[in-house]
């Protein structure tokens, strides 16, 4: 066991009809001025972003609103963002949507409380050292941006998708309502259950350092979401299931199921965040058609964690070898990819790169990791090259 640091100040506030209490919240951390920031119309569409306005406008807390952040958000939204709320001296955001206004409306926050230009923190090239507050009401249970201290942007000149986490990020509250999930469509629903799994999964496929009490939290997370998910693909509109998968994933991505490890192995993440970069796929979805080719391409030098999340999560048959087991581990999680319609391979994502696209992914991955990463197996340029090339 290592040790570790577990940081979760946002105040979650979890139920039905809980957005009518945005106002209070607001007041609450102090927001006079907002900006109030979403994607690109669900919330208009569904009534939700009318609801929340007369709830300020009855509260008397002024606000300007910004649209527009598209799934795999852009750079030059968050420049337009951070220039409007200078302008109308916003000092409180509110993102309404799933991670891509949330990511969008963190890079905002970065821009407006530090000097210079804010991709630098995406480039890794310095340190943010504030933001101001921001309040979530969450529209997609899948990134877990809510609670998370990340937040992923795509800068359009040459689609560089890259994330930067801070402890700054971090949400002051989050408005989880399971009934706003309900008018997602099956698809996002399905890469929503994709992304959280892989949050505790990328936490759990490690060399070391792992605990009793945060591998038992991680299976019981795991098999949940599993579960769930099979629900919701049959019955969208049932309340607990959204329930469970919406707290599963603010839970899975805000460091309490990688408690004692050694900081995870990501490399599934960062092999999507180029797909995502270039051909702008649902990142659930990228995560599916990825994770296969990944496990079994590191899975023997992670064999005793393979082996564990096959008995424990995917409950397969416990005889032969322990290669036998993981194997069997793995082939039963893309069955349950298959089972809730997410793809496992990049044709059934829709994607078949040239050979000078593979090699422009590795290339660009490898830069983003600063050359190797991961943990269950450290991964450089060519194994990355040949994890795209297997995975078509
Ligand atoms: O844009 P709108 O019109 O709102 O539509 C969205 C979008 O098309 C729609 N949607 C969301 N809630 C809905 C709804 N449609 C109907 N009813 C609702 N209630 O769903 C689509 C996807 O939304 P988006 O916010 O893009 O999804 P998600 O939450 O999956 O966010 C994806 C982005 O987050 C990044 C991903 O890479 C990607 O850029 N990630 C962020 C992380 C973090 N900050 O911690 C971690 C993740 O690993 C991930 O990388
Ligand atoms: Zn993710």
């Amino acid at each position: 066991m290592f040790d570790f640091k577990y940081f979760t100040p946002t105040k979650v506030i979890f139920g039905k009809n809980t957005e009518s209490r945005v106002a209070d919240l607001i007041k609450e951390f102090g927001g006079t001025k907002i900006l109030i920031h979403y994607g690109g119309g669900s919330v208009v569409r569904s009534g939700l972003l009318k609801r929340v306005t007369d709830t300020l406008d009855a509260a008397n807390i002024n606000y300007v609103t910004l649209g527009g952040a598209v799934p795999n958000p852009h750079l030059g939204l968050v420049y337009e963002g951070i220039e409007l709320c200078k302008k109308e001296n916003v000092d409180f955001l509110l993102a309404i949507g799933g991670g891509s206004a949330i990511d969008s409306a963190k890079a905002i926050g970065y821009g407006l409380a530090n000097e210079g230009d804010v991709w630098d923190f995406y480039d890794y090239k310095r340190k943010a050292e504030g933001s101001i507050p921001l309040g979530v009401i969450l529209t997609i249970a899948a990134t877990g941006s809510e609670m998370s201290d990340s937040s992923v942007i795509t800068k359009e000149e040459g689609l560089v998708k890259r994330g930067y986490s801070s402890d700054y990020g971090r949400p002051a509250f989050a408005i989880l309502n399971p009934e706003l999930t309900m008018t997602l469509p099956d698809y996002q629903t399905a890469c929503g259950c994709t992304d959280i799994m892989m949050h505790t999964m990328e936490r759990y496929f490690t060399q070391g350092g792992n605990m009793e009490i945060t591998d038992a939290l991680a299976e019981g997370l795991l098999r949940t979401v599993k579960k769930n998910a099979v629900i919701l693909r049959d019955d969208p509109q049932n309340y607990d299931a959204r329930a469970e998968v919406m707290w599963a994933g603010s839970l899975s991505h805000n460091g309490l199921t990688g408690c004692g490890n050694d900081g995870g192995d990501w490399m599934t993440h960062k092999l999507e965040h180029e797909l995502g970069g270039l051909y702008d796929v649902a990142h659930g979805a990228g995560l599916a058609a990825i994770w296969g080719t990944w496990a079994r391409y590191v899975y023997k030098n992670c064999l005793p964690r393979f082996k564990k999340f096959a008995l424990n999560v995917m409950e397969v048959e416990n005889t032969g070898s322990d290669e036998e087991i993981a194997l069997r581990g793995i082939e039963a999680m893309e069955d349950f990819y298959r089972s809730i319609n997410m793809p496992t391979n990049l044709r059934e994502l829709g994607v078949n790169p040239t050979e000078e696209e593979f090699a422009l992914m590795a290339e660009k991955c490898a830069i983003g990791v600063g050359g190797a990463k991961g943990s269950a197996k450290v991964l450089n340029e060519a194994d990355m090259l040949a994890i795209y090339k297997a995975s078509l």
